[in-house]
């Protein structure tokens, strides 16, 4: 259980080490406190402890050190002492198999030291994928006053007459190199053109979109999500932030209610954002104790339109969203469709805050209007059906709506190294009539969920001009790819799913249209196959013993079954 802080204490008179006598404890911390050099009249402050996710193996976090000190300046201005610490760091082209194996260690972690330090409020700065979900996870279980402080975008790079940025262009540009259309010199080239600033990736990919939902959750300050990561906004919105956190009130649990979740799922579909936001908004739903109802979620998806005109979807990169008015801009627009009774960590209502910003400058040629919007409906759908009776769910405003409808024969890989084996043979037997099928990808699968959902077009068909197939699997998407892709079927394939029981030349039927997914074989069949199905492994020690035997499925998020907030 968390620890609570003392009451009627605070800062470092709180949570004081045990040692069976509290006058000690204090002591002795105080002493070696001063052993910092600090003076009795900054002792006596209020704590504000900074969440430090800086890292030489993060390059989305280059900026924390600075964005720290800034930090710093505005909480020691507002009357309390700012105290950093660090914590794990994920960044996703660094971390194997995947950061979603290690995304719930992150959070654990956090948890684990918010719950344990002396501390008044937590100001947890993250900005690559899973840093800021895991730091969300972790605010709302240990249910300290927190506020969040995002690294913001990368700014996009000039490069032979067009805009490059991470990763959109990295996945197209390979995608071109695979299909015979860009040379290993230009491809080299491009490798030192896609990430030329500080930042995370500068398209609405999973980073930008779980900082405009913790924008619209009410975990940021308000109009920050999108600043980009050299601006000197950013900094200035770091300051604030520490001025912020020195004054909090309002717990996690008060801010994160259903409210601010619609509101954080309707931001989500117009922004057509990232499909990974669903899998983490479902796991930081189960840490504040209620379910995301996939169902729900495509209700609001048929109601709520796609207004932002942003890659991997659009045209436009981060720096356009910030320049168009960001958030506010968004929120302002979207303003019939919001719970306006969600509160912010300021204190300040949704209704509050688009009265005070309803002259914001908005610029609609990257954020539409209600009337005029980029698609009448959001860019995500789910999916339910036989071979996903828990759920999967289809990026539709990455698809290729021509491909929407049918059955098809299934091809089929076992696993991610019979994927990269078989997948360019130029004997498999496949046309672009299939679907491609990955199995064992999923949370316990591969394991941790890796976004491998992107299957490449096997290169006999890319090289005859092939840009798109369905592909199915219990994998996750990176939030800058695009395709007719099936993502994060539940149960999956290695917790003994529909999915792990598809053979090549089964026939598989997607219908968008009816949102459904369903393996076309007979009962007693797939009977004989479950029959003789055999689950993985289960690995012996360490992380990946507690992930494997405690990981909850795609629907719940992905997070350990035993952080879920109990009824
Ligand atoms: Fe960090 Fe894309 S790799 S945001």
């Amino acid at each position: 259980m968390a620890p609570a802080s003392t009451p009627g204490r605070h800062g470092l008179e709180s949570r004081v080490t045990d040692y069976g006598d509290r006058d000690f404890s204090l002591y002795l911390r105080k002493s070696f406190a001063k052993s910092m050099g600090y003076s009795d009249a900054m002792l006596a402050k209020p704590i504000v402890g900074i969440a430090d996710t800086a890292s030489d193996l993060n390059n989305c976090h280059r900026t924390v050190p600075e964005l720290i000190e800034a930090a710093k300046r505005g909480a020691l201005a507002a009357g309390a002492l700012p105290m950093a610490f660090p914590t794990i760091s994920l960044c996703e082209p660094f971390v194997s198999p995947s950061t979603m194996h290690l995304r719930n260690l992150m959070a654990l972690d956090t948890e684990a030291l918010l719950n344990a330090h002396p501390l008044d409020a937590a100001l947890l700065v993250g900005g690559c994928d899973k840093t800021v979900p895991a730091q969300l996870m972790a605010a709302a279980s240990a249910d300290l006053p927190a506020v969040l402080l995002v690294t913001g975008p990368m700014l996009a790079q000039r490069f032979e007459g067009e805009r490059l940025s991470a990763c959109t262009d990295c996945r197209r540009y390979w995608a071109r190199y695979r299909a015979g259309e860009v040379d290993a010199a230009k491809i080299s080239r491009i490798e030192g053109a896609l990430a030329t600033t500080a930042g995370s990736c500068g398209v609405m990919g999973t980073a930008s979109t779980m900082a405009c939902i913790a924008e619209a959750l009410g975990m940021i300050l308000p109009g920050t999500a999108a600043i980009p990561a050299v601006h000197a906004d950013r900094l200035r919105a770091a300051e604030a932030t520490g001025a912020l956190a020195a004054r909090l009130k309002l717990r996690p649990s008060q801010v994160m209610t259903e409210a601010s979740f619609e509101n954080a799922l309707r931001v989500l579909l117009a922004l057509s954002g990232s499909t990974n936001a669903i899998v983490h908004l479902a796991a930081l739903a189960g840490r504040l104790g209620f379910p995301l109802d996939l169902r729900r979620f495509d209700a609001l998806s048929e109601e709520t339109p796609v207004l932002v005109d942003l890659k991997p979807t659009g045209e436009g990169y981060m720096e356009d969203f910030f320049a168009a008015g960001g958030m506010g801009g968004l929120l302002q627009t979207l303003r019939p469709l919001l719970r306006t009774d969600a509160v912010a960590v300021t204190g300040e209502t949704m209704a509050e805050r688009l009265e005070r910003e309803q002259t914001i400058f908005i610029d609609r040629a990257v954020i539409r209007t209600l009337d005029d919007p980029i698609s009448p409906v959001g860019g995500l759908v789910s999916l339910f059906g036989t071979l996903a009776p828990r759920g999967a769910i289809l990026k539709r405003a990455a698809a290729t709506p021509a491909l929407f409808e049918g059955e098809r024969r299934a091809v089929v890989f076992s696993s991610l190294a019979d994927l990269a084996a078989r997948i360019d043979d130029p004997a498999l037997d496949v046309t672009a009539e299939d679907a491609l099928v990955l199995q064992n990808a999923g949370p316990i699968g591969a394991p941790g969920m890796p976004e491998a959902g992107y299957l490449p077009i096997p290169r006999k068909l890319a090289r005859a001009g092939v840009k798109d197939m369905v592909r199915i699997s219990d994998a996750r998407m990176s939030g800058t790819a695009f395709g007719t892709i099936v993502l994060h079927v539940a149960p999956e394939a290695a917790a003994g799913g529909p999915l792990a029981l598809v053979q090549s030349g089964d026939r598989i039927r997607l219908s968008v249209r009816d949102r459904r997914i369903d393996l076309m074989v007979e009962d007693d069949e797939l009977g004989r196959r479950r029959e003789a199905w055999r689950p993985p492994p289960t690995p012996a020690r360490g992380w990946d013993h507690l992930y494997a035997t405690q990981v909850g499925q795609a629907d719940e998020g992905a997070d350990l079954k035993f952080l879920r907030k109990g009824p």
